[in-house]
């Protein structure tokens, strides 16, 4: 129990690699040292916005771990500054689901904002979502502002330069914390819940070790 509420704090104090969203652009550029904290240390929303897919959008990020885990939370907030800005009333607002994977590069996976179920999310409405990334030594975090529109598809180059991640997982984290506290951290709808995507689940306060 005490190891479970010490070992992000631990891990955190340690990070040695990173990981640099590419698409859809970061508040700010990347600051390796504050990507441990809250939108890579950037609290406020930028305004100039980036027009972003509604439905069948993609997330373009580079790993510099070879394994990791990574999952997009969303705030329908103007100017979203703190965590709690990205939770409702049953937890955090999910736009992908916690997964792993392995690789170092170039990677995208899908994110479809429309089916997220996230009350606000619309055509023409600001959101903002936030990166939460796990390579094993640490949570790390980028946050982008986006405008969400149904008329616009991911640019090209946003899907031609990356490593196409397949992701398969569903459900909610809590569902995945649920399971995991059942199983002692098997699986997740088929898909193992590692130490990876556990601590990941533990930095959003969703511990259930
Ligand atoms: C979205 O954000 C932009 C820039 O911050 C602002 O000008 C615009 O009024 C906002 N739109 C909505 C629907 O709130
Ligand atoms: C917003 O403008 C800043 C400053 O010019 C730039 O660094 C940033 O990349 C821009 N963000 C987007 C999403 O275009
Ligand atoms: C998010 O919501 C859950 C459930 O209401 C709550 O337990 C948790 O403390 C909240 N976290 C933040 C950062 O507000
Ligand atoms: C998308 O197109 C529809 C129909 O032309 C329009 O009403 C809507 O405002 C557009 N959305 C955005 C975010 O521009
Ligand atoms: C796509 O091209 C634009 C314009 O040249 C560039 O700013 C952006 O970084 C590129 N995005 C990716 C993911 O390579
Ligand atoms: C990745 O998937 C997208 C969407 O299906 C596709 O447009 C793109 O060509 C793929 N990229 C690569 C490098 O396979």
């Amino acid at each position: 129990m005490q190891l479970a509420t010490f070992l992000p704090l631990v891990l955190a104090a340690v990070v040695n690699a990173h990981f640099q969203l590419q698409y859809p652009i970061p508040r700010g550029p990347f600051v390796e040292d504050q990507e441990p904290t809250f939108c890579d240390g950037y609290t406020d929303a930028v305004s100039n916005r980036t027009v972003f897919p509604l439905a069948n959008g993609v997330i373009n990020l580079n790993s510099e771990h070879p394994q990791w885990a990574v999952g997009v939370i969303v705030s329908t907030q103007q100017d979203p500054t703190s965590f709690a800005a990205f939770n409702s009333s049953s937890g955090y607002q999910m736009a992908v689901q916690f997964f792993e994977t392995s690789g170092e590069g170039q990677y995208c996976f899908p994110i479809d904002l429309a089916s997220s179920g996230v009350s606000g999310i619309q055509d023409g409405a600001n959101v903002t979502i936030q990166v939460v990334y796990d390579g094993g030594d640490g949570t790390l975090y980028q946050c982008a502002d986006l405008t969400l529109s149904a008329n616009v598809t991911a640019p090209s180059n946003a899907t031609s330069t990356c490593t196409n991640v397949t992701v398969t997982a569903s459900g909610t984290a809590a569902a995945a914390a649920a399971t995991a506290t059942s199983t002692g951290g098997a699986k997740k709808d088929g898909i193992a819940v590692s130490g990876i995507v556990a601590t990941a689940l533990m930095a959003l306060g969703l511990s259930f070790v």
